[in-house]
């Protein structure tokens, strides 16, 4: 076990706890956060983009072409956007710090 921190549409800090293997989209939806996560995983939606903390973009895997294609298609993209279904929750994730994309949010 460990955590994950996450920055809400409305600037409020979650620290939640994270399970080996899973899914970062998974965990933040577990917890009841707003998070799509639309095609389960697939890399096929991009309701799951979030903005990774610049302190953790380097120990993060390179995205896949196919993340990258999809990142393409997301107006709100920024040099830290990923797509939290891609990244796979282990130890050495263990604080990571993502941003929610307040323009996902539904009303
Ligand atoms: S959940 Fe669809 S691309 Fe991540």
């Amino acid at each position: 076990m460990g955590v994950i921190n996450v920055i809400d549409h409305e600037g409020r800090a979650h620290e939640l706890d994270a399970v080996e293997g899973w899914r970062v989209m998974e965990i933040i939806r577990e917890h009841g956060l707003p998070m799509e996560g639309l095609c389960g995983g697939a890399c096929a939606c991009a309701t799951c983009h979030v903005y990774v903390d610049d302190d953790w973009q380097a120990k993060l895997h390179e995205p896949r072409d196919d993340e990258d294609a999809m990142l393409d298609e997301v107006p709100t993209v920024a040099d830290t956007s990923r797509l939290s279904c891609q990244l796979i929750y282990s130890q050495d994730l263990d604080g990571l710090t993502v941003q929610l994309d307040s323009e996902l949010v539904k009303a």
